[in-house]
């Protein structure tokens, strides 16, 4: 929520309430997904970026696919004309959301190679390069976690120095995750995406 609304709130919540409900009762006969495109769709047509952040990222959250995400904001075309859809695709792009790469945007999903096994140390975490995408991993004994470096709040790529011990920390808002888990575990709720690995021949190899 912005600035301006949450002060809204604090001051008239009884009758911003009222505002509340209505939004949510709104969508209450559509599925998660068909509610989230619309959202992203509104928040396009109004070009407010941070709601459009918000949203895109409740959407991916939720499960839509990229393309369904850019097929709805296509088949909108007609109400939002070509400007508002190219500024929603410039900020698509600055996001730098690996989904929406090129390269990933058609893929199935596949083992990929992620580093050696012989190059993380026992309860160390290093983040990675790989070709399609950043991640954190985390070594514990022979068990690894392999988790995107994007924050599950509004994208933004963490960078190694957010990590503090096993604590890492989003610049953007402050979130706090546990690196052992992926879970937040201050200020938001929801953990970091994390990917299926396996170990073969040294090398580890995570599912995305
Ligand atoms: S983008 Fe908001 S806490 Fe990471």
């Amino acid at each position: 929520m912005s600035d301006a609304l949450n002060y809204l709130v604090q001051v008239r919540g009884d009758a911003l309430g009222h505002y509340f409900k209505f939004l949510k009762d709104t969508g209450k006969h559509l599925d998660p997904k068909t509610r989230d495109l619309i959202s992203v769709i509104t928040k396009v047509h109004s070009q407010t970026e941070g709601g459009f952040k918000q949203y895109l990222t409740r959407a991916l959250r939720d499960g839509c696919t990229p393309l369904e995400i850019i097929d709805a904001l296509l088949m909108a075309f007609p109400a939002l004309g070509l400007a508002k859809i190219v500024w929603a695709t410039d900020i698509l792009l600055q996001m730098d959301i690996p989904e929406f790469s090129p390269a990933l945007i058609n893929a199935q999903p596949q083992w990929r190679d992620v580093m050696a096994v012989a190059d993380i140390a026992d309860g160390a975490v290093e983040r990675i390069e790989c070709a399609t995408r950043t991640v954190f991993v985390y070594r514990e004994g022979e068990t690894y976690k392999v988790y995107d470096s994007h924050c599950p709040h509004q994208v933004t790529n963490i960078p190694h120095l957010a990590l503090d011990g096993l604590t890492l920390t989003c610049p953007k808002h402050q979130w706090k995750f546990d690196i052992r888990s992926g879970d937040c575990i201050e200020k938001g709720q929801h953990p970091l995406k994390h990917f299926d690995t396996k170990v073969e021949d040294g090398r580890l190899l995570a599912w995305w």
